[in-house]
C-alpha cells in the first residue's frame, strides 16, 4: 500500500526535490500528502507547488512557545493524513509527543557521518577538523539530537582545500542518492529496527535485484582516502 508521508523542511528542499522525483518515476512507493515550512521564504515550498503537492507555512516564530509550535505542526501532519515523516533540511528539533506519535517513523537525513559532527554545521565542522573521509547519514528519530538507529551512510572524500560549501556539495550529491533509497525501503515495508540497529529486509519477489545489490556492495565496500597506492591495496 502506498505510504501516505508529509516532509518537513526549513531551505532549499533539494532533498524533497530528488524524493519527489524518485516518487514521480515510480521508484517509491509513497506519496506526499503535505510540505510544511517553519519558514515562509523556503524554496522547498515552490518546489513542493510546483509538483502540485500541497504546501504550506507554519512560522514558529508566530507560535508563543515551542510546545505550541509543535503540537501545531503535529496537528497539521495528522491532518494530512500522513503515516510517516520526513525532515528534509528541517532545522528544528521535535518535541518527544511528536515523535512518541511517529515512533520509528520519522526519517532525518544528516550531513555528516554520525555520531561524528552532529549539530547544524556538520560539513563545516568536519571540513575543519581534517578528516579526509566524510559522509551522510538517512537514521530514524529518536528525542535526541541526530541519535537515533542509522538507516544508510555513504561516504565521500573530504580534501585538504575543501571548505565548508564545497565538501557540503559533494556530500550532498550523496543525500540525494540514499534518502530516496531510505525511503523505498520504508515505503516497503523493509526496515526493521532492533535497538540499534536497524535491519533490512530482502526485496519481495526480488531476488535478482537483492543479488545485484550484495554483488556491488562488493565492488565498492570500502572507501579509503587518500586512496591507497600501489602495493597496499
Ligand atoms: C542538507 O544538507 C541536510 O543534510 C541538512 O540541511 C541540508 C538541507 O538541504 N540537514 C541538517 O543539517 C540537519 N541537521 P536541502 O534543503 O537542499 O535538502
Amino acid at each position: 500500500m502506498t505510504l501516505p508521508v508529509a516532509v518537513l523542511v526549513s531551505g532549499t528542499g533539494s532533498n524533497l526535490q530528488s524524493i519527489i522525483e524518485h516518487i514521480e518515476a515510480g521508484r517509491i512507493d509513497a506519496r506526499i500528502t503535505a510540505v510544511v515550512s517553519n519558514k515562509a521564504d523556503a524554496l522547498a515550498l515552490d518546489r513542493a507547488r510546483k509538483h502540485g503537492l500541497p504546501a504550506r507555512v507554519l512560522p514558529h516564530g508566530d507560535f508563543p512557545d515551542r510546545a505550541a509550535f509543535d503540537a501545531a505542526l503535529l496537528a497539521a501532519v495528522r491532518e494530512s493524513g500522513a503515516r510517516a515523516v520526513v525532515l528534509a533540511g528541517f532545522m528544528r528539533l521535535l518535541a518527544p509527543e511528536f515523535i512518541a506519535a511517529f515512533r520509528e517513523r520519522i526519517l532525518n537525513i544528516h550531513p555528516a557521518l554520525l555520531p561524528s559532527f552532529p549539530g547544524i554545521r556538520g560539513q563545516a565542522d568536519a571540513a575543519a577538523y581534517g578528516v579526509t573521509i566524510a559522509g551522510a547519514t538517512v537514521h530514524f528519530v529518536d528525542e535526541k539530537m541526530d541519535n537515533g538507529p542509522i538507516v544508510i551512510q555513504a561516504a565521500v572524500p573530504a580534501l585538504p582545500d575543501d571548505d565548508a560549501a564545497s565538501l557540503a556539495a559533494r556530500i550532498l550529491a550523496m543525500e540525494h542518492r540514499i534518502y530516496p533509497q531510505a525511503l523505498a525501503w520504508l515505503a516497503a515495508g523493509r526496515l526493521r529496527v532492533e535497538g540499534r540497529k536497524v535491519r533490512l529486509a530482502p526485496a519481495r519477489g526480488g531476488g535478482d535485484a537483492a543479488e545485484a545489490g550484495a554483488r556491488a556492495a562488493e565492488g565498492a565496500a570500502y572507501l579509503v582516502n587518500p586512496p591507497l597506492e600501489a602495493g597496499f591495496f
